[in-house]
């Protein structure tokens, strides 16, 4: 690379922040992303607002699914500049049937951002997506959400993040009081006082502000006498008692800087969004192994492009079957029309006609820098996980895959339509809706998946695109691993078997978690591991 492209990459790559947000359902997840892009002026509130609507009906019913797929995938992941900064705001599926595909969405992410609901703290679904963080050393920042309706006790929230999810929880803001008296917040730093004032049309645009010192002579009087003495009061203990904020623990993941407001009224909602484009880490460099064995961490400024696909999506457009890979760039500059080597596929491909996604829009992209996040047709050669990049000698870490849990052999119900049910088959599988598996003969196959509604998908999905109709024989194993030691010396419960993954290594099923705990007990020689 030139020094003027290092240097061009570099600054690019520092103004980027790629991050997901995770949350349990109903959180507030959708509504902190449109204010998102209300606050960057991509979009007016009220447009949004229907798209969600019309998305929640089809998640309520997965067989709406076309509606349902048009949406979440203009969501995969969106760019947009907020002030000066490009955001990449990665979607993640919220219903835990999909956690391999939330998994592999959030090995493209820099940071996350944790929504929280104030009145239910934190919920199992946000337990687990901060666990897969945690895993893979992803800063996360926390918002406290729907200040505006009762909730529990700001400190009791921050307890509950600490002990739940077992990290240091700091307060960057403090609210000024909640529900019907929530009045605004206080950066505990600056020891400043922002005050709302209702907005007229709910939430579409800013609150008017007033930005005050917290010393000001003016504050006590312009707050109930039991919102200022609580205020002080938590601001007291919090001087006391609580953990201090350091950059270098964030980005580590030791410490999650903690901020409340409303998403629904805009309440806190800039405060939080300027914090957090100053806080999050900027496009960061990946890990890779060399062909011999060594492990090594890519500039992303010094190294030419690469970059890795985190997800395949076949038949977006109906009316064009075409698959789609989303990679996410690691490192260099991407250019329209590159052609770069496909270190697994081991050929050179062209990447035409890349894309982004802004809102609704699909937009063609010419360049694209680290941390963005591309979608290209698919010439039918990649695989999740999968490197390319214009240099080669390396590959970027393969992505793990989730235990299943449901495991069901299927075949299509009028066996002339075999083709075509392989054929869909076939991608369901390489877009890692579900995972294929053999028994050591090879005679026979079935398929496994992390939740039942996967097997829905895939139901409608060879229905929808390939006119197949599939009959599935569910079975009775409840949970798997994949084994780590020799298969021979395995002892294995009478009921359960040893079968093997699409890459050939060996999983056992088991017919219940407890036969898989009594398995691991009995085999202290043999690894049993929960992810692949
Ligand atoms: P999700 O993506 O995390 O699932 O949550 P989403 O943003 O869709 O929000 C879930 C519900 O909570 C929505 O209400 C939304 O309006 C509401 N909500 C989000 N943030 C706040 C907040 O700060 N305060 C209050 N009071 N409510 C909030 P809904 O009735 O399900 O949908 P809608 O009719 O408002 O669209």
């Amino acid at each position: 690379m030139t020094p003027q492209l290092t240097q061009e990459v570099y600054v690019a790559a520092k103004k980027r922040r790629t991050f997901a947000i995770i949350s349990h359902p109903d959180a507030g997840k959708t509504t902190l992303t449109e204010k998102l892009l209300l606050y960057s002026g991509m979009v007016r509130t009220a447009g949004m607002v229907g798209a969600r609507k019309s998305r929640k009906l089809a998640t309520s019913d997965w067989m709406a699914m076309e509606q349902e797929r048009g949406i979440s995938i203009t969501s995969s992941a969106m760019q947009f500049p907020y002030k000066d900064i490009i955001i990449n705001v990665l979607d993640t599926p919220g219903h835990q049937d999909f956690c391999e595909d939330t998994y592999r969405t959030l090995t493209a992410a820099d940071s996350a951002i944790m929504v929280i609901d104030a009145a239910k703290g934190v919920e199992t679904q946000t337990r687990k997506l901060f666990e897969v963080c945690r895993l893979r050393k992803i800063p996360v920042l926390t918002f406290i959400n729907k200040m505006d309706l009762e909730g529990r006790p700001p400190l009791d929230l921050m307890t509950e993040v600490e002990e739940v999810l077992g990290i240091h929880a700091s307060a960057v803001d403090w609210p000024v009081g909640s529900g019907s008296e929530f009045r605004g917040v206080v950066n505990r730093e600056h020891r400043q006082l922002l005050l709302f004032t209702k907005t007229a049309s709910a939430g579409a645009s800013r609150p008017d502000l007033m930005e005050l010192p917290l010393d000001d002579p003016s504050v006590k009087g312009r707050l109930s006498p039991y919102v200022w003495n609580q205020l002080k009061h938590d601001l007291e203990l919090l001087e006391v008692a609580g953990n201090p904020f350091s950059l270098d623990a964030f980005q580590n993941g030791e410490v999650t800087p903690v901020f409340f407001g409303s998403a629904l009224t805009n309440f806190g909602v800039e405060a939080f969004f300027d914090a957090f484009v100053k806080l999050a880490p900027a496009a960061q460099g990946r890990l890779a192994d060399t062909p011999d064995g060594q492990e090594v961490f890519l500039d992303p400024a010094e190294t030419p492009f690469s970059a890795y696909v985190f997800k395949l999506q076949a038949n977006m457009n109906p009316r064009h079957r075409d698959s789609t890979a989303f990679l996410r760039v690691c490192s260099g500059r991407f250019d329209r029309d590159m052609v770069v080597k496909h270190h697994q596929g081991k050929g050179k491909v062209r990447l035409s006609r890349p894309h982004s996604m802004v809102a609704k829009d699909r937009n063609t992209l010419d360049v694209a820098y680290p941390g963005d996040i591309i979608g290209i047709i698919n010439p039918g050669v990649f695989q999740i996980g999968d490197t390319i990049s214009l240099t080669d000698g390396f590959n970027y870490k393969p992505l793990p895959q989730f235990q299943p849990e449901v495991f069901a052999h299927v075949r299509p119900a009028d066996t002339t339509m075999r083709k075509s049910f392989d054929k869909g088959l076939n991608q369901l599988i390489l877009e890692g809706t579900i995972q294929i598996l053999r028994t050591l003969d090879d005679l026979d196959f079935f398929i496994g998946a992390v939740g039942r509604l996967q097997f829905d998908v895939l139901e409608f999905r060879l229905k929808s695109e390939y006119r197949v109709d599939v009959l599935l024989d569910i079975m009775s194993y409840e949970a798997s691993a994949w084994l780590e030691g020799p298969v021979e010396t395995f002892k294995i419960p009478s009921d359960e078997v040893i079968v093997k993954d699409g890459r050939g290594r060996p999983v056992v099923l088991f017919r219940s978690p407890w036969s898989k705990n009594y398995a691991r007990k009995h085999n202290p020689d043999h690894t049993l591991l929960d992810m692949g």
